[in-house]
């Protein structure tokens, strides 16, 4: 379904441009229906860059990127749309896609319109409260503002805008890294719910061995933008080959 194709991103940095830093380095791998790929990497190896280029906010210096084998960089505009609903991505920051000036009854609404999910106002009322109860949200929270709300609940709304698209991927990229330990639990057990209901394809990015375990079935880790070793979640566990990939999981079992 998504595919990369050895993709490579160089970002030029220093006061002229001169300075190039491969952030990620001939990166190949391939996401099918249903299915639960855990990008696994210390900081700085080029998770997230892996997560914006698939989301097409940065583009590959080298290599493709495909959608049901289609290069995301030749699409038409009503294939773009397509590819933009049907791909989607969760911050770290959950505040990061919130408008700060706008209140949450219009940011929820806000992809159902975009993408005329609902045919009349009601429909779109019953689509929104029937989301909100799902993910044990109150109303209340309708006539807030982004600052006026927990970090546990904004992740939550950010899940659920995301949910009301019905996506084929959601690329989550360390969700649950700035929240609260008693509340990044829930939210784990909340994405892996409404990804087995919805056979939803989840791509998950972390630096922690424990929780990419916990979540999904394959693994691929990376180390300075390479893939340095990939494979289900128990041979990477119980039979690690990569020498980067052992150190990993010894300091886990320690
Ligand atoms: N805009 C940029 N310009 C120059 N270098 C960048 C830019 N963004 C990221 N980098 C560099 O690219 C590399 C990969 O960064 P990236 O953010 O993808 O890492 P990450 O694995 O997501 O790290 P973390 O776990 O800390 O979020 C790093 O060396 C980073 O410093
Ligand atoms: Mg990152």
């Amino acid at each position: 379904m998504l595919e990369f194709k050895n993709v490579t991103k160089q970002y030029r940095s220093g006061m002229f441009g001169t300075h190039l830093t491969k952030a990620v380095d001939d990166v190949s791998f391939c996401v099918g229906e249903n299915e639960r790929l855990g990008l696994l990497g210390e900081s700085g190896c080029g998770k997230s860059t892996i997560a914006q280029l698939a989301m097409k906010l940065l583009k590959p210096s080298k290599g493709s990127i495909e959608y049901n084998g289609k290069n995301i960089k030749h699409m038409s505009r009503s294939e773009m749309k397509n590819y933009r609903k049907n791909v989607q991505i969760i911050f770290q920051n959950p505040q990061q896609v919130f408008n700060p000036r706008m209140k949450f009854r219009e940011t929820i609404s806000e992809p159902v319109r975009i993408y005329n999910l609902a045919s009349s106002p009601e429909e779109e009322k019953k689509i929104i409260s029937e989301h909100m109860e799902m993910f044990g949200l109150p109303e209340e929270l309708f006539d807030r503002y982004p600052q006026e709300i927990s970090g546990g609940q904004a992740q939550r709304i950010a899940i659920m805008r995301i949910l009301m698209l019905k996506p084929e991927i959601i690329i989550a990229d360390e969700p649950t890294t700035m929240l609260d330990v008693s509340v990044q639990a829930q939210i784990l057990e909340l994405l892996k719910e409404v990804m087995d209901k919805n056979n939803i394809t989840l791509i998950f990015v972390s630096h922690d061995l424990d929780v990419v375990r916990a979540m999904c079935k394959r693994i691929m880790v990376i180390k300075d933008g390479q893939v340095v070793e990939q494979g289900s979640v128990d041979d990477i566990f119980d039979r690690p080959e990569n020498e980067y990939t052992r150190m990993l999981v010894d300091s886990l079992k320690e």
